[in-house]
């Protein structure tokens, strides 16, 4: 099904990877190219990059020109105010794309917090081929930072009030602003939204975005599946926080099957729109943030996502966790943390993480391999058979640990109920065993026995035991549903000895 589709898709792909494997050859020309537009220097009138500013969220830009100061303060300018710059990527079609409207705008809304919004167009350069654009990237940074020190001379304003949104090769133009920028302080802060992979995995930190471009710089990476050894998006940490959403790979709700809804929504277009869907997905969570206050989310330092996905990671302490978007706490280290999180499909993107740890004592001879689903009962919501799959047999004496998300805050949780789904093998082989093992002499542990279930909650850090309400049978069987209730474990050896 829709493999005509995947075919199309993959060959869109291709075309895109194409452009930057044949830039490869370029190298030599590339490097010459560098040097050359180092050593001109363009007058203010003649950057190739238009500067606007938002006055209000419907506005659609107001033209900033350099040799006249005077519009700095006719589209609104307030220097008391910090001044954030939205710089776009690589253009297929040489026009703007429709979330650089929302992402000022959404800047724009936030009238608690005002602060100035600037857009910095530089689709004449970016709508190249790849490579060519690529070499533009270094162009634009100097004309940024160039734009930056005119604002320093003009209204006073320092680089450290400025905050870089660059999104693809726009995260390296910032990168490159900040480091052309020179002088003793740094921009403030930029954020790096999916930064382009193609000719700058692996290069060195000069030449891409990199911690030292600024004060502070964080990054969110969506799209780094490698297709032929690239990826759209850059695999590697570029910032001081380095944000993984679902592992940065790839996002929920862009598979391919979701094309037919695209194919509604942006007729031909539908192919692009999907393979930018994951690309672009570093926007919206950024927009996301900036739109939803009470829903921000959470990521934690991890290495992997396999970890990840094993809920080992949830832990913030010595600031190993971090809120994504716009109101990230800004915390500078040597080296770039890598931080894990998983996210909704759509807007509102947050989940709530939580670590499962179960316990099982098996004492049949073979390994068990049944599915489990799981009903949270939380204080405020209750969440209904949550399936879980362990990946692989339980044998003997184990502790299981997964990571469980779920997309509404139930409240602190009371109570688990466990239940061993039903399955017509495991029903079969379970009355197998029954008639090996006499049940109803019901020694101590016989069979499959949970003891403990432990959690623990990310968004609130707190920790939790759950025992089995009724302690003279823990046995769990078949289709059979076991209510767990919290209990005090951590103590429990103490009270143990005083019974
Ligand atoms: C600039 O921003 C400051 C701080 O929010 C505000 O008090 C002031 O009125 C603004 N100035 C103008 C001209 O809007
Ligand atoms: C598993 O745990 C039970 C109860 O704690 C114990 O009796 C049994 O010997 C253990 N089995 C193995 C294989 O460790």
């Amino acid at each position: 099904m829709g493999n005509c589709l995947r075919v199309s898709i993959f060959l869109v792909l291709c075309i895109f990877i194409q452009s930057s494997t044949s830039g490869r050859s370029l190298e030599p020309e590339l490097i010459g190219r560098r040097s050359r537009a180092v050593e001109t220097k363009k007058s203010l009138q003649e950057t190739e990059t238009r500067f606007l500013l938002f006055k209000d969220e419907t506005n659609k830009g107001c033209q900033i020109w350099l040799n006249h100061p005077d519009t700095l303060w006719e589209c609104g300018f307030n220097s008391s105010l910090p001044l954030v710059v939205i710089i776009h990527g690589w253009s297929v079609d040489g026009m703007l794309e429709s979330w650089v409207w929302q992402m000022a705008a959404a800047l724009k809304s936030r009238t608690a917090q005002p602060v100035n919004v600037g857009l910095a167009d530089w689709i004449t350069l970016a709508y190249r081929h790849y490579t060519i654009a690529v070499r533009n990237t270094r162009i634009v940074g100097q004309e940024v930072a160039a734009f930056l020190r005119w604002l320093e001379v003009t209204a006073q304003f320092s680089r450290s009030n400025v905050h870089l949104i660059g999104y693809s090769l726009g995260a390296h133009v910032s990168g490159f602003a900040g480091s052309y920028i020179g002088g003793k302080h740094k921009i403030g802060r930029i954020t790096g939204l999916d930064a382009a992979g193609p000719l700058f995995e692996g290069t060195s930190p000069s030449d891409r975005l990199s911690p030292d471009d600024a004060n502070f710089v964080d990054a969110i990476h969506t799209f780094t599946q490698e297709h032929m050894g690239l990826s759209v998006g850059i695999k590697q940490p570029v910032g001081h926080y380095d944000f993984y959403p679902n592992g940065g790979s790839f996002q929920p709700g862009c598979h391919f099957l979701e094309l037919y809804k695209h194919i509604a929504q942006h007729g031909l277009n539908a192919i692009s729109q999907t393979i930018k869907c994951a690309h672009e997905r570093s926007v919206h969570l950024f927009i996301d943030s900036l739109l939803h206050d009470h829903m921000q989310s959470m990521a934690y330092q991890c290495s992997d996502m396999d970890s990840f996905s094993q809920g080992l990671c949830l832990s913030c302490k010595k600031g190993r966790c971090n809120t994504l978007g716009y109101h990230i706490r800004q915390e500078r280290h040597s080296k770039s943390k890598k931080l894990f999180l998983v996210t909704r499909a759509q807007s509102p993107f947050k989940v709530y993480h939580y670590q499962f740890k179960i316990q099982f004592i098996n004492q049949i001879e073979k390994p068990v391999e049944p599915t489990f689903t799981m009903s949270l009962l939380g204080t405020k919501e209750e969440r209904q058979k949550i399936p879980i799959t362990l990946g692989e047999g339980i044998i003997s004496n184990k502790t299981y640990s997964f990571l469980i998300t779920l997309d509404l805050d139930i409240g602190e949780l009371i109570m688990i109920r466990f239940k061993w789904e039903n399955s017509a093998v495991w029903a079969n082989i379970w009355n197998t065993v029954q008639t090996i093992i006499p049940w109803g002499t019901k020694p101590h542990y016989s069979g499959l026995v949970l003891k403990t279930i432990r959690v623990k909650a990310g968004e609130t850090q707190q920790r939790m035991t759950f025992c089995s309400e009724i302690t003279d049978d823990l046995q769990l069987h078949p289709t059979q549903e076991k209510t767990f209730v919290k209990c005090e474990v951590n103590s429990k050896k103490s009270k143990r000895k005083i019974r």
